[in-house]
């Protein structure tokens, strides 16, 4: 089974091909990212977005970031593979002043950036992980008492996992083989227990699901498949 980075590095050139060997993260994105640009303006509704600092942690491509700055906030981009933060600085339109990118992990910005942000985005990295603990530590030590963070995961569930595995990798091909392991998933109710551990209290949890008739996900009232949830640290 190859390795994660490899799979990024042998697909990195086709991040930004909405049809491409990625199509699920565009899909993915098309659901979530409005969710968490609706919650952070709710959230900082009294505050010019420019002067609302957002972390957009394992970054990838820029694929979410680039949105978050388009909706004028200040938002820096990390993550561990500089291949995928060439892709996104490549990407990035130089109008974009307010977004950044820099190769590092969460550990090392997490050493030098303590309560920094009111947002932390998480956008599909835990299910990479073996150690989720250490690593919702570390996002959460970057977020200012009172700011939000944002999560979007996969849920461990052998039905949800059976259904991803066989129709949407191996019948529809949304994404290359091997990218998921089914022991690095997380249910909502862990990953809401640790957020606790770390005085985050969980405000929302949204299941939604891939409507195979549309080609697209949908809204759904259970997270044991994909999940987004948004917690707020207290002050
Ligand atoms: C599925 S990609 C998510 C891409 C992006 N969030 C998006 O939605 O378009 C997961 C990314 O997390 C990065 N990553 C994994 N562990 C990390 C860590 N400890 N610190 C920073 N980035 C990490 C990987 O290199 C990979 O690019």
């Amino acid at each position: 089974m190859p390795e994660l980075d490899e799979i990024y590095a042998t697909n990195s050139s086709t991040w930004w091909n909405e049809n491409g060997p990625l199509k699920l993260i565009h899909v993915t994105n098309d659901i979530v990212v409005p969710y968490y640009l609706d919650v952070i303006c709710q959230r900082f509704s009294k505050t010019s977005p420019i002067n609302v600092k957002l972390l957009d942690v394992g970054c990838g491509g820029g694929l979410c970031t680039e949105k978050f700055g388009e909706a004028g906030y200040s938002v820096i981009g990390i993550d561990i593979n500089p291949d995928l933060i060439n892709i996104a600085k490549n990407h990035l339109h130089s109008s974009l002043r307010n977004v950044s990118y820099y190769t590092e992990s969460i550990e090392t910005h997490a050493e030098n950036n303590a309560e920094k942000y009111d947002v932390v985005v998480i956008n599909f990295v835990i299910q990479h992980l073996t150690d989720h603990e250490v690593f919702v530590r570390n996002c959460v030590e970057c977020l200012k008492p009172g700011g939000t963070v944002l999560i979007g995961a996969l849920g461990k569930n052998t039905g949800a996992w059976l259904m991803r595995k066989i129709y949407i990798e191996k019948m529809l091909k949304l994404f290359p083989p091997g990218l998921y392991d089914y022991n690095r998933c997380i249910n909502a109710s862990d990953l809401e227990s640790m957020l606790k551990k770390y005085k985050c209290k969980t405000q929302e949890t949204r299941g939604f699901f891939y409507n195979f008739l549309t080609g697209k996900f949908g809204w759904f009232p259970s997270s044991m498949g994909y999940y987004v949830l948004y917690a707020i640290k207290k002050d």
